[in-house]
C-alpha cells in the first residue's frame, strides 16, 4: 500500500476582489510516496507546496483531482487519525503551556488519560523541549513554537506525516535536531513527507524527492538518481607550487585559479587526478586536498526550475 497518491490535482484559487478569476496555483499534480520513505517536496517560493498539502489536508478542496492517504480518500476519518500534520508557520493560543497544549491535543486524539502525561512528556523531550513546557507559549522564540508544531503533529504517533517548511526560522543546531528526528520518525517506520524549498535539508534526509515549479511537477525521482555516482571532475587544492609545478597543472587542468601565496585551485578532468599529483609532487608542490565533483541536487533543481518557467513562457 502506497502512504500517499495524488491523481490530477488541480487547484485553482478566485484572485481579484471587483472580478475574480481562477488563478491556477497547482496544474496536474500526480505523485505516489511510498511507506517508510523521507519525501522530500521541494520547490522555490511560491511553487504550490503549501497549496498541495492543504489539500491533503482537506484545508482547501481540489478544483479537479483525488488523492489518497493510506489507501484511503483524504475525507477518511480512520485515516486521519494516522497521520499528523505540522502548518508552515504554526501558531498557537499563547496563554497555553506546552504541555497544557499537548494535553489538549492527546485527548482529541482519545489517548487515554491515564497515559497522557507520560505521552506529552515523550513527545516534548523528543522535540527538545525542557523546563520550558512549563511556560506560556507566548515567551517562546519562533524555533520554540516549531519544535512544540511538530510535537502536536507526532502526538498520535502518526504512520505518516505531513511537514509543511520543518525546519524554517530554525537556527543551524534547531535545524540539525529536526533532521535527527525526521530521522527517528522514519526509523520507526514512519512516512515523512516535508516541504523545503532549503536544498542542504533535503539531501541530508531524503531518498526521494519531486520538484514543482509554477504549480507543476517539474522532476523527481529517487535522491541516489539525481545526486548520481558520476565525477564530473576534481578539484585540487595545491600550495607551494613552483613555477615547474604550475606548468605540470596548466598542461592537465581544465582550470587553475590562484588563492594565495603560492595556493591554487585547479579543476581536473574525470580521469586520473593521481598522475597530476605525482607529477606535481615530482615538481615541487604539495596536495591540499583533492575532492571529487558530482552533481548535485541544486544543479538538478535549478535546472528542472529554469525549464519550468521556459515552458511557463512559452505558453
Ligand atoms: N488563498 C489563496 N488565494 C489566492 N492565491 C493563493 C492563495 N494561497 C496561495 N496562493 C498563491 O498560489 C501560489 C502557490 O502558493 P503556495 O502553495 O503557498 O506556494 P509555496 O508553499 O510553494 O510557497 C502562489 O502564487 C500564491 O500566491
Ligand atoms: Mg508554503
Amino acid at each position: 500500500m502506497l502512504a500517499i497518491e495524488t491523481e490530477g490535482l488541480t487547484k485553482d484559487y478566485l484572485v481579484g476582489f471587483w472580478r475574480p478569476r481562477p488563478y491556477r496555483a497547482l496544474h496536474d499534480l500526480t505523485l505516489t510516496v511510498e511507506r517508510g520513505d523521507v519525501f522530500g517536496f521541494l520547490g522555490p517560493n511560491g511553487a504550490g507546496k503549501s497549496t498541495a498539502i492543504k489539500l491533503l489536508m482537506q484545508l482547501i478542496y481540489p478544483t479537479s483531482g483525488t488523492a489518497r492517504i493510506l489507501g484511503r480518500p483524504v475525507g477518511d476519518v480512520e485515516m486521519r487519525r494516522r497521520i499528523g500534520f505540522l502548518p508552515e508557520n504554526p501558531s498557537f493560543y499563547d496563554y497555553l503551556t506546552a504541555e497544557e497544549l499537548l494535553t489538549y491535543f492527546a485527548s482529541l486524539f482519545d489517548v487515554p488519560a491515564a497515559e497522557r502525561a507520560a505521552r506529552v512528556s515523550r513527545v516534548l523531550d523528543e522535540v527538545g523541549i525542557g523546563a520550558e513546557r512549563r511556560m506560556r507559549l507566548r515567551s517562546y522564540s519562533k524555533g520554540m513554537v516549531q519544535r512544540v508544531g511538530i510535537a502536536q503533529a507526532i502526538i498520535n504517533d502518526p504512520d505518516v506525516v505531513f511537514f509543511d517548511e520543518p525546519m524554517s526560522g530554525l537556527d543551524p543546531l534547531g535545524r540539525r535536531d529536526v533532521r535527527q528526528l525526521l530521522l527517528r520518525l522514519r526509523d520507526r517506520g514512519c512516512t515523512v513527507f516535508f516541504s523545503s524549498h532549503i536544498l542542504s535539508d533535503a539531501e541530508a534526509l531524503c531518498s526521494r524527492v519531486a520538484i514543482i515549479a509554477q504549480g507543476r511537477l517539474a522532476g523527481g525521482g529517487r535522491l541516489s538518481d539525481i545526486v548520481g555516482v558520476d565525477v564530473l571532475g576534481w578539484e585540487l587544492i595545491a600550495d607551494g607550487v613552483t613555477p615547474a609545478g604550475l606548468d605540470v597543472l596548466r598542461a592537465r587542468a581544465r582550470q587553475v585559479t590562484p588563492l594565495h601565496d603560492g595556493r591554487y585551485s585547479v579543476d581536473l578532468p574525470p580521469d586520473g587526478p593521481e598522475a597530476t599529483v605525482h607529477a606535481l609532487s615530482a615538481a615541487g608542490g604539495r596536495v591540499v586536498s583533492l575532492n571529487p565533483v558530482r552533481h548535485t541536487l541544486e544543479d538538478y533543481f535549478v535546472q528542472h526550475v529554469a525549464q519550468a518557467a521556459t515552458r511557463e513562457a512559452a505558453l
